[in-house]
């Protein structure tokens, strides 16, 4: 196992009627900048909570996140914050809208002159203050409820970048599975897919004698291949939902990353996929993984003979024979909750392969636990998936 540091500060408030908690978590002293998105709140009564909630303190509002949140939505925000002499901001969404909060939270106390550069320089730039953000998540999957991560959209450019920093980790979030007894079937799905390759992200690589993250991963995966499905099928059962939702969040709260090496090349090749084509970030890494299994199938060969034993039962067969049946599994699974996994399903043209094989030659690196996928490897991953 590798050296590491762990902290993590985020205290979740998770359960039916947490949401009803948070005037003991906010500030009575600050002015508040409540987030959210298109509108769901008003419908499935979250923000009437909220509102019940948090009475009596100083609160105003801004709404029109959009999924794959804009910069350029974000900085109306950020002017907002300024003018209004905001210094807390409560999220009340998905990860989008809780993503978007993170950048406004750094881009408001951003000393540099182009605040984009938070996500287009995240090497050089150090975000190293924020506002202070609470955060009600209304959507298992992304697990930005507990993490320091944001991944933003520059529509001008086609760019989806992220940038992550401790200073934007929400210093509360309320996890209440009711919220999942509104999301249609494609969140849900969505959910269940993008938790799902958080866990691969940080178990498929190779192996450092880890046998705790290992065993960590795999109970993450297998109880949203049980769960997942009993959401998909019963929104109102609570059960499901809440070890759905504890599920997501642990998939990228950082524990099971520890001491491991760490892959996040799906992540970083699926988002060039919703840049030029707006597809759902969960649906992207759908396509590119198998790809990925296919290509990297002697990198990855240990554990991906471990996976395939631990979450699927494949003991017998030629190790490609084991890793066919694994990657096809798999595919099943993401097929079974109505998610595609071909370039094609998604009307994806060839050209788009080579698209995003240059934008990698230009950017100048490599991606995966060992930095070796380049523009060539990423070209074939995709074709794989055509
Ligand atoms: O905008 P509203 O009207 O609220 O509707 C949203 C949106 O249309 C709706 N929704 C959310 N909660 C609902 C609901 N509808 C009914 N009932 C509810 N309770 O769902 C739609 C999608 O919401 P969104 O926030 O976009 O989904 P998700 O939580 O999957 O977030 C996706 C974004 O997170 C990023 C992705 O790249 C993408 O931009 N990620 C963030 C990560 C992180 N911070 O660690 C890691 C992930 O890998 C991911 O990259
Ligand atoms: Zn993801």
């Amino acid at each position: 196992m590798y050296n590491f540091e762990f902290k993590n500060p985020v205290k979740i408030l998770f359960g039916k009627g947490q949401i009803a908690k948070i005037a003991a978590e906010l500030p009575r002293d600050k002015k508040i900048l409540l987030t959210y998105g298109g509108g769901s709140i008003f419908k499935n009564g979250i923000y009437d909570q909220v509102k019940a909630a948090t009475q009596g303190l100083d609160i105003i509002e801004f709404g029109g996140i959009e999924p794959n949140p804009h910069y350029e939505t974000l900085m109306q925000a950020v002017e907002l914050v300024k003018k209004e002499g905001v210094d807390y901001l409560l999220s009340v969404g998905g990860g989008s809208v809780l993503d978007g909060t993170k950048f406004i939270a750094a881009a408001a106390l951003y000393e540099g002159d182009d605040p984009w550069d938070i996500c287009a320089k995240r090497s050089q730039v150090k975000v190293e203050k924020a506002i202070p953000i609470g955060a009600v998540i209304t959507l298992p999957a992304t697990g930005s409820e507990m993490n320091g991560n944001s991944v933003i959209n520059r529509v001008a450019t086609q760019e989806k970048l992220a940038f992550d920093s401790p200073a934007v980790m929400p210093q509360f979030s309320v996890l209440d599975p009711e919220v999942i007894f509104s999301l249609p079937d494609r969140q849900v799905a969505n959910g269940i897919v993008d938790a799902f390759i958080h866990v691969i992200e940080q178990y498929l690589t190779f192996p450092v004698n880890s046998p705790l993250q290992d065993r960590f991963a795999e109970g993450i995966l297998h109880t949203l291949i049980e769960e997942g499905p009993k959401v998909l099928a019963n929104r109102n059962d609570y059960e499901s939902a809440a070890n759905f939702m504890w599920s997501a969040t642990m998939a990228l709260n950082g524990l099971i990353g520890m001491g491991v090496p760490q892959d996040w090349a799906t992540h970083m090749i699926g988002h060039e996929l919703t840049a030029y084509h707006g597809i759902d970030h969960a649906r992207t890494l759908a396509i590119v993984l198998p790809g990925i299994m296919h290509i990297r199938r002697k990198e990855k060969q240990a554990k991906l003979l471990q996976y395939g034993e631990r979450i699927w039962n494949i003991t017998e067969g030629t190790v490609d024979e084991r890793i066919d049946l694994a990657i096809a599994k798999t595919i099943a699974f993401f097929e079974s909750v109505a998610i595609k996994t071909t370039l094609p399903d998604y009307d994806v043209p060839a050209e788009t392969v080579t698209r995003i094989a240059n934008r990698f030659e230009q950017r100048g690196f490599k991606v995966g636990e060992k930095a070796d996928i380049g523009p060539k490897e990423i070209q074939h991953i995709l074709e794989n998936r055509l």
